[in-house]
C-alpha cells in the first residue's frame, strides 16, 4: 500500500498472447501459495492486468474457513445479488500486518474467463463473496482500507486481538 501501481485500474487480459497469459497464471498461483494466501490479484505482483486467484483447501491458518475453489478469473465481474451486506475482518497481503471489519455484499453471482478459455458463472455467499469482492477490487485500485466504515475497527493485528475486537477467519489473503 503507497504504491501507486495498486491504485489504477488494471488492464483487460483477454487480449493477451496464451504464454503472456500462462506466465501471469503461474505467477500468480506461485505467489499465493508460498504467501499461504487465500487470493491474490495480478497489480499485487506489479502484473497491470485483470486476473486473480483464489482458493482455500484445509489451509491450518483459516481453520474454520469453508473451502474454496482454486479458482482463476481472466476479466472478472461481480454483481450483487440482493442489497443485504455483512461486515467481516480483512486482511491483504499488500497491506502487512493488519486487519480491518469491511462491510462486502452478502450474495453475489460472479463471471470471468478461465485460462483453460471457459467461462465460469457462480454463485457466492459469506467467506467465499468476500474473497472474490476484496480480489476484484484490487483490479480497480481499491484497496480493504478504502471500504472500511468505522476506522476503530482497523488496526494492527496484535493491538486489535489485545483490544479483544479481531476474531473470525475470514480473512481474505492474510
Ligand atoms: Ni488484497
Amino acid at each position: 500500500m503507497g504504491d501507486p501501481a495498486l491504485r489504477v485500474a488494471a488492464a483487460p487480459a483477454s487480449g493477451l498472447d496464451a504464454a503472456a497469459l500462462d506466465g501471469i497464471v503461474v505467477d500468480l498461483l506461485d505467489t499465493m501459495a508460498a504467501m499461504d494466501g487465500a487470493g491474490l490479484a495480478a497489480p499485487q505482483i506489479g502484473i497491470p492486468y485483470r486476473v486473480v486467484a483464489f482458493g482455500l483447501k484445509n489451509n491450518p491458518r483459516y481453520p474454520e474457513a469453508e473451502p474454496l475453489p482454486l479458482t482463476v478469473l481472466i476479466d472478472p465481474a461481480v454483481e450483487a445479488l440482493e442489497t443485504e451486506t455483512e461486515e467481516g475482518w480483512e486482511g491483504c497481503l499488500s497491506v502487512p500486518g493488519m486487519r480491518g471489519l469491511v462491510t462486502r455484499w452478502r450474495r453475489i453471482r460472479y463471471a470471468g474467463g478461465t485460462p483453460g478459455g471457459e467461462r465460469v458463472i457462480r454463485e457466492a455467499a459469506g467467506f467465499h463473496a468476500r474473497v472474490v469482492q476484496h480480489e476484484c477490487d484490487h483490479l480497480d485500485g481499491v484497496l480493504y482500507p478504502d471500504r472500511i466504515e468505522n476506522r476503530r475497527m482497523f488496526g494492527f493485528i496484535g493491538e486489535l486481538q489485545a483490544a479483544g475486537l479481531l476474531g473470525g477467519p475470514a480473512l481474505p489473503e492474510e
